[in-house]
């Protein structure tokens, strides 16, 4: 066993002789060239963001013959939020994408809010041309001059369809599909599924502090079926999403529906919440009254998988908006603003803790993988770094070690100004991102804590993965169960620069760190 583990004789591992003094600035590369094709500062390299201006939640994600579509809210005018139209691009992994014109524009029922797509197989709507089913995006229509004249309907649900592989849409003409004749102030982000058993599509609907459930069997005329919410709670839900997922391992399904919650989230401002139970066609019943965090980070928000994945694949896709309302508009990016989450696949799984929902980087993330670095020994360990290629800033890392009896275990990140520390403490048993220090935090009070999450896992060992972006860090901590998702602004990318464990400085090297694995790649951008 013990060949097959690097013990670490010391435990203040210098990764990186790439000690950032021996470089200076002609060795960086400046990602803030503007002739460079998405060159400028912070810009992420293999994130979706839009060419430029404002985009908020992924919208209308549905798969049709080898294109993973993304819609996603965006106001072209800007780069802070205004009247909303849909964004539209494409991807055959769901990593390279292709930008395409926008999709949706507002028309005289309203701007065009957050929504779900599908591929209407049995073409159900008639909407379909040519023996073909037609893609029907279901969407909410924001109406600004009824919201001003507080009538409280401006909010309605309305249907758009395609016969061209997305390229096109055409509006309803009996759009809104489905009025707000109860005049409910907050009606939105209507998410359509297939529902098997039933034979109906359903939908679920944020209603301001609850979701709605309705049925339909062409996508037009639609039928409420019941209300799902928590008494006491009076949060805003938004982005509600509907899945079926088989526990891991078993032949059994239960239903996951996540909500996405626009303040009190773990780490401040907004974040998206799941909660697993059963759906009967017609009402949803949760196995337990809390509801549980998908990410535990602060930029994660609207997060919500894609329709009509191939059954052969079988995987429960999703992505998330790389962002907090409470800062989102005052982010330091110039020529656009915000970026989506990694794409990942969700699993359902049956722990001590209780059935839970993981989040993993999708397989599709490997291709980007331009070096790896496989840390074999402890001498190797030592200077690793040095001939390492760090120019880009972009990594991902796999760290695997014992559990440390004490003190903090810390990955950190520099670029001899700035820094971001990504740590578990075996003292309180919790994961941590510390960006206090990751460059420019002064654009909003609530932008720079440092930020935790309890572990929810008994093992005797620690895994860390990591992704590094030039103006993100995503950690996906014990494959999945803990998550946390957050975005910098750090003025240069930040190389990996330490692992470090505390307890051997203070308590000395009987408190050496036994690694199981570590390995760390350096990533390509998808943008050249
Ligand atoms: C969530 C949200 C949605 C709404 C959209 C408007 O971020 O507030 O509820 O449809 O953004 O852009």
């Amino acid at each position: 066993m013990r060949n097959t583990k690097l013990i670490l004789a010391t435990c203040i591992i210098i990764l990186t002789a790439i000690s950032y003094s021996c470089k200076n600035d002609s060795d960086m590369k400046d990602s803030d060239s503007e002739e460079q094709y998405y060159g400028e500062k912070h810009r992420p390299q293999y994130h979706f963001t839009p060419e430029a201006n404002w985009m908020n939640d992924p919208n209308g994600m549905v798969y049709y013959e080898g294109e993973y579509h993304l819609f996603y809210q965006y106001y072209p005018d800007s780069t802070v939020w205004g009247p909303m139209h849909w964004g539209h691009a494409v991807s055959e992994d769901m990593v390279h994408w292709e930008h395409l014109p926008i999709a949706l524009y507002p028309d005289d029922i309203g701007c065009i809010f957050s929504g779900s797509a599908v591929v209407d197989w049995n073409n159900t709507s008639g909407l379909g041309k040519d023996g073909k089913p037609p893609m029907i995006a279901i969407f909410t229509y924001h109406n600004f001059d009824k919201e001003n004249a507080k009538t409280n309907d401006h909010q309605s649900q309305g249907i758009a369809f395609s016969n061209d592989r997305g390229r096109t849409w055409e509006k309803f003409e009996g759009n809104p599909v489905i009025p707000n004749s109860e005049k409910i102030k907050d009606f939105r982000d209507p998410k359509v599924m297939w529902h098997e058993s039933t034979k109906k599509w359903v939908m679920v609907l944020a209603a301001y502090d609850k979701v709605k459930f309705y049925a339909s069997s062409n996508l037009i005329d639609w039928e409420f079926l019941s209300d799902y919410g928590i008494d006491g709670d009076d949060r805003l839900w938004e982005c509600p999403d509907l899945i079926p997922m088989k526990v891991q391992g078993s032949d059994e399904t239960k239903w996951v529906l996540i909500v996405s919650i626009q303040k009190g989230a773990p780490n401040g401002g907004t974040a998206t919440s799941y909660f697993v139970g059963e759906f009967d066609g017609n009402e949803f019943k949760c196995d337990t009254k809390n509801q549980k965090w998908l990410d535990w980070g602060t930029d994660n928000y609207a997060f919500v998988t894609w329709s009509d994945v191939p059954k052969d694949d079988g995987r429960v896709l999703g992505i998330g908006w790389m962002s907090n309302w409470q800062y989102a508009q005052v982010v330091p990016t110039e020529k656009w603003r915000s970026a989506m989450t990694l794409p990942r696949e969700l699993k359902l799984i049956d722990s001590k803790q209780g059935l839970r929902v993981t989040s993993h980087p999708v397989k599709e993330l490997k291709s980007i993988r331009k070096s790896t670095r496989v840390f074999t020994s402890p001498d190797t360990i030592q200077f690793a770094m040095s001939d390492f290629e760090v120019d880009g800033g972009l990594y991902e890392i796999e760290l695997d070690f014992k559990k440390p009896e004490h003190g903090r275990v810390s990955m950190q990140f520099e670029n001899g100004l700035q820094n971001i520390v990504v740590y578990y403490d075996a003292e309180t048993d919790e994961y941590g991102v510390d960006k206090s220090k990751s460059g420019n935090t002064t654009f909003h009070e609530n932008f720079a804590f440092l930020h935790t999450a309890p572990r929810d896992y008994e093992s005797d060992n620690i895994k860390m993965h990591i992704f590094l972006d030039h103006s993100s860090l995503e950690l996906f901590a014990d494959d999945g169960r803990t998550v946390m998702t957050e975005i910098f602004f750090s003025d240069k990318p930040l190389y990996i620069s330490m692992l470090n464990h505390s307890s051997f400085n203070k308590l000395g090297p009987e408190f050496s760190l036994v690694i199981n694995d570590y390995k760390t790649h350096v990533l390509e951008s998808v943008w050249d």
